[in-house]
């Protein structure tokens, strides 16, 4: 049997990078899946026709994810797994909390950490009547240290993150629901798409990682599909780094 065959997933940031493959690499473990993104439906998505249901939307409107909630919840009788996977990183606008625009700050926090809060909120009554459930929620390796260049709205909202987390895994444990964080460290996908213009930064960040690559999506995906598998069922409340031992080295 699939590992994931008798689960429903709710996988955000699914028609990006990292959302995108735990959406795909869970409908072929077997599970039925709600993708969400702003983005377009990707051109291929694996599966049986029912097996998916893709919803163009905003994260950050409470509405369109209770909305998308109810729909898993009458296509596919609920949702047991959470993999709060979208987020935003905006090179351009995002820097130092001392003269960031309030209303970038505003939004960067909506995108990363409100809508978090929109999707557990909506998803927990579900997975309490299905006796269990579990979470992942993508944080990032740019949240464990200052930064020259900061981006401090991205970098708060990705710290927030992890307490948010933390209090879900002690509220929701009795409920038999996990919540964990993966930390990506730099890694392959559109959300570095900078790296396509600037061959010799992903080279760098590569040299900098003690394993000496970037991270793919499919790595980001195996530890996320860990985690919401029944192997990691006495986890919860806690951080994987995913990081080639970016955060090891001295
Ligand atoms: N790629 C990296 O180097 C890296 C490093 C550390 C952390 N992360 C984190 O990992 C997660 C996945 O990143 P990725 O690399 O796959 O990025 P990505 O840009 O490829 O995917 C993120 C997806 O989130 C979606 N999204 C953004 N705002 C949204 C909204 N308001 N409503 C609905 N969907 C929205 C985007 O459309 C996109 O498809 C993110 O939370 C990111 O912050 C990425």
């Amino acid at each position: 049997m699939p590992e994931f065959s008798s689960k429903v997933a709710f996988v955000t940031g699914a028609g990006g990078g990292m959302g995108y493959q735990i959406a795909c690499d869970l409908i072929h473990q077997g599970a039925r899946v709600l993708m969400f993104d702003i983005k377009d439906k990707p051109a291929q998505i694996p599966g049986v026709a029912d097996q998916s249901i893709y919803i163009q939307g905003d994260l950050t409107d409470d509405s369109a994810v209770a909305d998308a909630v109810a729909q898993a919840n009458s296509a596919f009788s609920g949702i047991d797994l959470l993999a709060n996977v979208a987020g935003a990183l905006w090179f351009d606008r995002d820097r130092s909390a001392l003269d960031i625009d309030l209303d970038v700050w505003d939004q960067v926090m909506a995108i990363n950490l409100k809508s978090m809060v929109h999707t557990s909120r909506h998803t927990v009554a579900s997975m309490r009547s299905r006796g269990g459930g579990a979470m992942v929620h993508f944080s990032s390796t740019q949240c464990l240290r200052g930064d020259s260049a900061p981006q401090d709205a991205y970098q708060a909202a990705k710290a927030g993150v992890v307490a948010f987390s933390k209090s879900l895994a002690i509220q929701l444990a009795a409920d038999n629901i996990r919540s964990n964080v993966i930390y990506p460290g730099p890694s392959e996908s559109p959300m570095q798409d900078r790296w396509k213009e600037n061959p010799e930064g992903k080279v760098a960040t590569a040299n900098a990682i003690p394993l000496g690559r970037v991270g793919t999506v499919q790595d980001m995906s195996n530890a996320c599909l860990f985690l919401l598998s029944d192997k990691a069922s006495f986890i919860t409340g806690t951080e994987l780094l995913v990081d080639g031992g970016l955060q090891a080295r001295p």
